[in-house]
């Protein structure tokens, strides 16, 4: 990984402290750690509190969830379900992760050896990481990805082999099949893949699992995937969601992942779940009991319920996404940006070389002041960060009003200047 990949912005020049005169700055953490910086998440959110900005950076809904888990939530709460529970997870919940899999993927899993309930989907990723590499294995992962990652190979002492997703001529997504070959070696342990994928939206077709599933047993690889977007899929994505387990000869080498965060619009809830042979989760369990132990215990009876909600629900809510999706696309085209229409997940990335931009921080860090507004830089989730220097994120998981006056305020952009100071900055999102 180079220098630049997840670069802290909040740690420009402009916001260091002052030097006391004659001290010397000794960096303080482990030296792998260092390039690390606070996540951009938290800075982008602080900044959209900061300024009043609508915040399209960090990916959490603005509404809770259905009526009947919170209402469970409520329940265990009041009837005395608030000690550790056990190690692996409630058995209740166990059980509804293994059904909800038979269900939508027609995918086994033992509830008793083969799940394993975790602090959220990162957690999951990161004791599966830190449990199956030894220091100087390899992990393929497919850049721009989520933050964590990079961190937790790092953690690991792994080395990261990016694979680069780019836009093609029909706008959407893709990998060079002899890009992803070279990535593969003799030291590769993993494979990370994020399908549907944050922060491209990009949903992996059938070919293109089919030519990872055939190197990750060349290679003799595990797959690891993060598939916390599963019900976000729109109904003009060219393919469906297929987790990678249900392709010949892979269940017994991938650890899917998945979370109750984004399906169930309780992101801070981080009630997460892996499942696998049991001989894997067992390796991810010998990590996760030393990093949280357990978590969550009032709220894993209402993911439970959440999980065996109706195929309406499901239906429903992706449907209620596409249409936010829609709302943003138009409002980004509108505004000069020329974005990728994603096939799932909560998000649109957008080339910013139509209004002028050449650096995504730097364009992200002026956009407040510029139109009241949040959006991420998209290089923070490459490995090298000249990739994705022209591209920025947002997010539409927001109630419809908010997108609204997202999308008023972008409009700004288009307008010739007017020498009009930053626009009614009195709006909280
Ligand atoms: C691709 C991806 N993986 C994992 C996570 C985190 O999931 P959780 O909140 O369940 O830890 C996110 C959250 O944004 C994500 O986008």
């Amino acid at each position: 990984m180079t220098e630049e990949a997840h670069r802290d912005v909040s740690a420009t020049p402009r916001d260091a402290g002052p030097a006391s005169p004659g001290s010397r700055v000794e960096p303080v953490g482990v030296a792998r750690m260092r390039e690390f910086g606070t996540t951009i998440f938290a800075t982008m959110s602080a900044l959209a509190v900061r300024t009043n900005s609508v915040n399209l950076g960090q990916g959490f809904p603005d509404t809770d969830g259905p009526p009947e888990m919170l209402e469970a939530a409520a329940q265990a709460l009041r009837s005395g379900r608030n000690q550790y529970p056990p190690g692996p997870g409630i058995p209740e919940l166990r059980a509804a992760v293994a059904a909800h899999q038979q269900r939508f993927y027609n995918l086994a899993y033992d509830p008793d050896g083969e799940i394993l309930i975790t602090a959220g989907a990162t957690e999951a990723i990161a004791a599966s990481i830190l449990g199956l590499c030894e220091p100087g294995d390899e992990v393929v992962a497919f850049e721009p990805f989520y933050d964590s990652y990079g961190a937790c190979v790092a953690l690991a002492q792994a080395r990261l082999r990016p694979v680069t997703l780019r836009p093609g001529p029909d706008g959407r997504y893709a990998f060079d099949p002899d890009e992803l070959r070279h990535a593969y070696s003799a030291r590769t342990r993993v494979v990370l893949l994020n399908s549907p994928h944050n922060p491209t939206g990009k949903v992996f077709t059938a070919d293109e699992l089919s030519l990872i599933a055939s190197l990750c047993q060349e290679y003799d690889a595990i797959a690891v995937t993060d598939e916390v977007y599963e019900h976000l899929v729109f109904s003009d994505s060219s393919s469906v969601h297929c987790p990678i387990a249900t392709l010949p000869g892979m269940r017994e080498r991938t650890l899917r992942v998945s979370s109750a965060g984004k399906t169930f619009s309780c992101t801070g809830w981080k009630v997460g779940w892996v499942s696998g042979p049991a001989a894997l989760v067992q390796a991810v369990t010998r990590v996760k009991q030393f990093l949280t132990y357990v978590n969550a215990a009032p709220l894993q009876p209402a993911v439970a319920v959440a999980l065996g909600l109706p195929d309406t629900y499901y239906t429903e809510f992706a449907a209620s996404l596409e249409r936010k999706r829609d709302q943003l696309m138009a409002g980004l085209v509108e505004a000069g940006f020329a974005p990728y229409r994603p096939e799932g997940t909560y998000f649109i990335t957008a080339d910013i070389r139509g209004l002028g931009g050449t650096d995504g921080v730097e364009f992200c860090l002026s956009l407040p002041e510029r139109c009241g507004v949040v959006a991420i830089p998209a290089q923070v989730f490459y490995a090298d960060a000249s990739r994705g220097r022209h591209i920025v994120r947002f997010t539409f998981c927001k109630r419809d009003e908010v997108l609204a006056e997202a999308v008023a305020r972008l409009r700004r952009l288009a307008e010739p200047a007017s020498g009009e100071a930053s626009p009614g900055l009195s709006w909280s999102a």
